[in-house]
């Protein structure tokens, strides 16, 4: 599918389907429009009637249009009130427009939509991504094709003058996003630690990023007993990632990205039971997806910052070899931690991770982990937490998130709440009570950060959705990457 602006006006494109944004409670037809349903023989105002079409945010119908008509069929898609458009809004009636114009086989496609805060360029980006990640379809694992293969081929954004850059800009975006989604949704018989492994080598290859893959032995001598812990207990080798992204130029910041990758979580000793959710847990390297889905963007993109891409990647399993729960581990900065929990992993691999990336003189760290099911509790499935103790980095991910489209909401790094990761054999424990499970999650991260400004997001919720949602579709959303991207470049 191609994306491109055109500079045809509105009312002389041609082709199979045009798609036009209305906002809610928008009485009269602008005069445009005006003049364009007269054209059209009143088809406009007739749809918008008889569908007794509002503008509502995420409302969509089309109508076919007399033959002998410039354009075969007319989309309208609402906006919402005008007032309270948000960027996303944009990208949500691109993707529902985009789905629709599918469904009523256009193989043209002509997009009219507002212009976003005066941002020709952002708004063109928007439009570009809201389409191509609606239009995504995983069929790897099925044996036949759909029935229903007729798709869009080609489409034009009218009234936002040359937008080149920005439409590439949403094409690389997207690619990243449909890597995470791949990986995320991939099974734990497809994606392991080695397949992790082997996606960076990839990216490195074909972007000219730098790689390190740190097999157990080069993580013993660096003293990393928290994550190898972890991948003791599993047959498939762990892999401890680090790609690099360095600018052509001095770079204007030095930035590290860690995702948690557990390829499954079985919850080890401590196992998860029926009903827990367990044959999800192939989504528990949601964090490592975003993480390399958000390498591959920004390989391409090239911003004036250098950016690492660390996973300490494995499964959680069980077996003879796999860790007691009430072990001792004593992770690369010296720390012991008594396991009372097997099953509160990711933390344990995190740590190491963390570690290892402030030695790296980094100016920020970020971590995504699919870390707690208390946060799904916390914030539902679609918005992430935060935790950070530096504003600055927080009030960045958050506008970073905001212009992305993916909810996220700070928390409270509650110190006081350690006592609940006190033992009286080791430093701390790896799990607290019940009650804050996912603040206690991040209180236990801090403790292997010493002075870098860090933040965390736990994504266990919106790593994955069940319905269809704006452009995510049931199945892995890709969350993070966006977010990473727009934080990285700096928006
Ligand atoms: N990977 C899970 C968290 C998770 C839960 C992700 C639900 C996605 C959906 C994590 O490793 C885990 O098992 N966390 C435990 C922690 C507990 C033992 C303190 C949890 O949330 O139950
Ligand atoms: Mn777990
Ligand atoms: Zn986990």
């Amino acid at each position: 599918m191609d994306v491109r602006t055109t500079g045809t006006p509105l009312l002389e494109w041609s082709g199979d389907g045009l798609a036009i944004g209305l906002f809610e409670d928008n009485g009269a037809l602008s005069a445009e429009l005006a003049t364009l349903d007269e054209k059209l023989s009143g088809t406009l105002k007739e749809l918008i009637a008889e569908a007794e079409f509002k503008g509502k945010d995420g409302s969509s119908v089309a109508t076919r249009v007399g033959s002998g008509s410039a354009v075969r069929k007319i989309i309208l898609v609402g906006l919402g009130k005008a007032e309270s458009m948000k960027l996303d809004s944009l990208r949500r009636a691109a993707a529902a427009l985009a789905r629709l114009a599918k469904k009523e086989k256009c193989k043209t496609l002509g997009i009219s939509l507002p212009i976003w805060h005066d941002n020709a360029a952002l708004t063109a980006q928007t439009i570009a991504e809201g389409a191509e990640l609606a239009l995504y379809k995983d069929t790897r694992f099925k044996s036949e094709a759909d029935e229903n293969g007729s798709s869009i081929e080609q489409i034009e954004l009218l009234g936002l003058g040359d937008q080149t850059a920005a439409i590439a800009l949403a094409r690389q975006i997207a690619s990243g996003v449909f890597l995470a989604r791949e990986l995320v949704a991939a099974p734990a018989n497809y994606v392991t630690p080695i397949t992790l492994a082997e996606t960076a080598e990839a990216i490195a290859h074909d972007h000219g990023l730098a790689l390190e893959i740190l097999e157990r032995e080069d993580c013993e001598k660096l003293g990393m007993g928290a994550f190898l812990g972890v991948a003791q207990g599993a047959d498939l080798p762990p892999k401890f990632i680090h790609l690099t992204y360095t600018p052509d130029g001095k770079p204007r910041r030095k930035l590290a990205i860690i995702g948690k990758g557990l390829t499954f979580d079985s919850g080890g000793l401590n196992i998860k039971g029926a009903g827990s959710g367990i044959e999800m847990m192939k989504t528990d390297m949601g964090g490592a997806g975003a993480m390399l889905g958000a390498a591959k963007a920004i390989a391409q993109i090239k911003p004036d910052v250098e950016v690492h891409f660390i996973s300490a990647a494995t499964e959680n399993m069980i077996s003879g070899h796999a860790i007691h729960p009430g072990d001792i581990l004593t992770a690369s900065n010296g720390k012991t931690i008594e396991i009372n929990n097997t099953d509160a992993e990711g933390r344990l691999t995190l740590a190491d991770a963390l570690v290892f990336a402030e030695k790296l003189g980094v100016d920020a760290i970020v971590d995504l982990a699919t870390l707690t099911g208390a946060c799904v509790i916390a914030l539902g499935d679609e918005i992430a937490g935060l935790w950070s103790s530096d504003p600055d980095i927080a009030n960045q991910l958050t506008q970073a998130g905001e212009l992305a489209g993916e909810k996220l909401w700070q928390m409270p790094m509650e110190e006081k709440y350690f006592e609940g990761l006190k033992s009286p054999i080791a430093d701390m424990k790896n799990t607290g009570p019940r009650p804050g499970g996912s603040i206690t999650a991040a209180l236990f991260l801090k403790q292997f950060v010493k002075e870098t400004p860090w933040a965390h997001l736990d994504v266990a919720g919106p790593v994955w959705t069940e319905k269809e949602n704006g452009y995510n579709s049931p199945g892995a959303t890709g969350y993070g990457v966006r977010t990473l991207v727009n934080w990285a470049i700096g928006v």
